[in-house]
C-alpha cells in the first residue's frame, strides 16, 4: 500500500467532531460554526501536503498541486457537509482520500505533467438550503441568483445571507465557474450507501451511471378549524389530503417498472396543534430514476392526483420543482482505466449504477468524471449507523491514486 490507513482514520474521526448534533449522528450544515471548524482542519491538512490552498467564491476548498503544465487539471474530491443526523463517512471519505493522495505525492516528491486539485465541496447535500450539489453546480455555472436569494434555511436565512455572514460574497458566485478547457478529469471516492458491495463481497464499485434526481416542494392549502366543533363533512383538512397523496407517491414509484424511487422525507403541518384541523401542509418529494422520462411521469402523476383531490375536496395546492438533475453516464475512458487498475491490484470490483446523487454527476457535464464506491456496512447511510472500515476506504483510495497517476502522467 502507498497510503497510510492511520492517517485516513485520524482525519475522518477528527472531522466527525465538527458536529452540531453530537450523540445523534453527524450534522454539519454549510456556512455554520461546524463548517468553519471542518474547513480550517481541511485547509491545514492541505497545507501540510504542500498544496496551495484557496476557497472559491462558492465556498469550495481547493488545494492545488502544480504539474509541469498549468492546465488542464486533474481534480480529486468530494463534499464535507452532511445531512441532518447523518454518518461520519458520506462525503468526508472522499475528501480524506484526496488528502491522503496529496500527502503521498508530496512525501514521494512525485512530479506530474498535469496539475492536480484536491477539492472539498460545500453544500452537496442541500441539507441547510434545499439546493443539492451546490458546490459542484457553482463550478459548472449552474447556481442562479434566484437560488441564492430564495433558497432559505429553517430560520429563513437565504444562501446569499448565510454566505455573506460567513465571509463569501455570493455576488461573485459566477467566478466559481470552471471552464471545461481547464479540466482534464474529476475523480470522487464515496461510500456506496447501499448493500451491493458488501453483499457481493466486493472491495470497490466502479460507477458507470448516476440516476437523475428531481426534488419538489408541495404545499397543500386547506382551512384551519376547531377540532371539536367542525363536523367531518365540513372540513378542509390539509393533512388528510396530503396523506392520501403521499400514499400515491409511493405507489407511482413502485408501479414505474424502471426501479424508480420516490421519497417524502420532510413534512410540516400548520398550525400544528392537537385541537386544530391542519390548515396547511408542506412536504418534500425526492424522485430518482435512471430514465428521466419516468421521473417526469411520476411528477406529472403526483400533480394530477393533487389537482383532482383538491378540486373534489375544495382545497388548493402548489407543487414547485426545486432541483432537477438529469441522469448521467460516466466516462468510459476512466471506467476502463479503473477496471484495469482494479485487476492489476487484485481488487474485487464490479461496475454499478449510483442511486445516490454525487458531485460527480455535475462534474461529468464539464469533464471526464469517475466515481469509485467503497462498501457500506449493512448498506446503511444518512444515519448514525453509517460505517465503512478504514481499510476499505484505503483500498478505494489506492485505486483512485493508481488511476490518477495515469491521468496526471507522472514525469
Ligand atoms: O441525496 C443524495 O443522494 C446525496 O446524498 N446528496
Ligand atoms: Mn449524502
Ligand atoms: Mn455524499
Amino acid at each position: 500500500m502507498f497510503t497510510q490507513v492511520e492517517r485516513i482514520k485520524k482525519d475522518i474521526e477528527k472531522l466527525s467532531e465538527f458536529n452540531s448534533t453530537p450523540g445523534k449522528g453527524l450534522t454539519r450544515f454549510s456556512f455554520t460554526k461546524e463548517d468553519r471548524e471542518a474547513r480550517e482542519y481541511i485547509k491545514e491538512r492541505m497545507k501540510e501536503a504542500s498544496l496551495s490552498v484557496y476557497e472559491d467564491p462558492a465556498g469550495n476548498i481547493v488545494g492545488r498541486r502544480n504539474g509541469a503544465n498549468n492546465t488542464p487539471v486533474v481534480m480529486i474530491g468530494s463534499h464535507f457537509d452532511s445531512v441532518k443526523n447523518g454518518g461520519n463517512f458520506d462525503g468526508v471519505a472522499g475528501v480524506v482520500a484526496g488528502l491522503e493522495i496529496a500527502r503521498f505525492l508530496n512525501e514521494k516528491n512525485i512530479k506530474t505533467k498535469y496539475s492536480m486539485e484536491f477539492i472539498a465541496m460545500v453544500e452537496e447535500e442541500g441539507g441547510r438550503f434545499g439546493g443539492t450539489l451546490f458546490g459542484s453546480r457553482a463550478m459548472a455555472g449552474k447556481v442562479s441568483k434566484d437560488e441564492l436569494e430564495h433558497f432559505r434555511d429553517k430560520n429563513g436565512i437565504s444562501v446569499a445571507e448565510a454566505m455573506q455572514k460567513f465571509g463569501f460574497d455570493s455576488a461573485n458566485i459566477s467566478k466559481a465557474y470552471r471552464d471545461p478547457k481547464t479540466l482534464k478529469a474529476f475523480f470522487e471516492l464515496h461510500i456506496e450507501q447501499g448493500p451491493l458491495l458488501e453483499a457481493e463481497q466486493k472491495d470497490v464499485g466502479i460507477v458507470n451511471a448516476i440516476v437523475g434526481i428531481n426534488w419538489y416542494e408541495v404545499e397543500v392549502i386547506g382551512r384551519p378549524d376547531h377540532a371539536g366543533t367542525t363536523p367531518m363533512n365540513m372540513r378542509a383538512d390539509a393533512l388528510v389530503l396530503s396523506s392520501s397523496v403521499i400514499q400515491a407517491v409511493n405507489s407511482l414509484a413502485e408501479e414505474s417498472g424502471e426501479g424508480a424511487v420516490a421519497t417524502v422525507g420532510e413534512m410540516k403541518v400548520f398550525p400544528g396543534a392537537t385541537n386544530i384541523v391542519p390548515g396547511n401542509v408542506l412536504f418534500t418529494v425526492d424522485i430518482r430514476c435512471q430514465n428521466a422520462n419516468v421521473i417526469k411521469d411520476i411528477a406529472r402523476g403526483i400533480n394530477k392526483i393533487l389537482e383532482e383531490k383538491c378540486r373534489n375536496q375544495g382545497l388548493s395546492y402548489k407543487m414547485v420543482n426545486k432541483v432537477s438533475i438529469p441522469p448521467v453516464k460516466l466516462s468510459e475512458h476512466l471506467i476502463r482505466i479503473l477496471t484495469l487498475k482494479s485487476k492489476k491490484m487484485g481488487l474485487n470490483y464490479r461496475q454499478m449504477v449510483s442511486g445516490a446523487g454525487h458531485d460527480t454527476m455535475i462534474m461529468a457535464k464539464v469533464t471526464d468524471a469517475a466515481l469509485v464506491f467503497v462498501p457500506s456496512k449493512n448498506g446503511r447511510s444518512h444515519c448514525p449507523e453509517e460505517w465503512t472500515d478504514y481499510e476499505q476506504i484505503q483500498k478505494g483510495t489506492e485505486l483512485v491514486l493508481a488511476a490518477v497517476l495515469d491521468i496526471a502522467e507522472v514525469l
